[in-house]
């Protein structure tokens, strides 16, 4: 658990979060999915409860942020931070919640071994996600992902 900004909390990810979570998902997606996010946030605590955070703000959850170690894949034989999921609901940005989100997660993956963090953004749809991620220091990789429709 960590203090950071006045009022902001960063604590680990909680299966309690899941409405917090939802509710902050359809305010940026417009849409309402607690199935969806039952089962990921089952995945990630399950996976590994430290690598997925939390900001809590008056003890009600205003971002959040999902990843895991994983190594052996893609070539990537070392334990790598992978940053999946993320979301501030919008009442509360530009107060540096990600990152303080960001920090918390990077440096458990510290911990967990992984000398490097990773993640994909869309280019086209996702020009925030790339700024953000690029105001906290992340670089284009040569590593590409490839497509095919099926
Ligand atoms: C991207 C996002 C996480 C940023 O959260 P935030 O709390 O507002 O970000 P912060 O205040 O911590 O900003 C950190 C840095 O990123 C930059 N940044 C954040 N959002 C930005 C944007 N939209 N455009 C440009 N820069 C941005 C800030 O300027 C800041 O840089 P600085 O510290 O050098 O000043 C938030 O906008 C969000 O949740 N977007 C939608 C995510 C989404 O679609 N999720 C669903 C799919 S997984």
């Amino acid at each position: 658990m960590t203090e950071t900004t006045p009022g902001v909390r960063i604590r680990p990810l909680d299966e309690l979060d899941i409405s917090d979570i939802v509710a902050i998902d359809e305010k940026i997606s417009g849409r309402y999915r607690p199935e969806v996010w039952e089962r990921q946030i089952g995945y990630y605590l399950r996976r590994d409860p430290e690598s997925s955070v939390v900001a809590e703000i008056d003890g009600k959850v205003a971002g959040f942020m999902l990843g895991e170690v994983r190594s052996g894949e893609f070539g990537l034989e070392e334990p790598t931070g992978w940053i999946e999921v993320l979301g501030v609901d919008p009442a509360y940005r530009g107060k540096a919640i990600g990152r303080h989100l960001a920090e918390a997660i990077l440096e458990h993956f510290r911990q967990r071994g992984a000398h490097s963090v990773r993640t994909l953004v869309d280019e086209e749809k996702q020009g925030d996600i790339r700024s953000f991620f690029t105001a906290l220091g992340f670089e284009p990789s040569t590593m590409r992902p490839f497509v095919k429709t099926l």
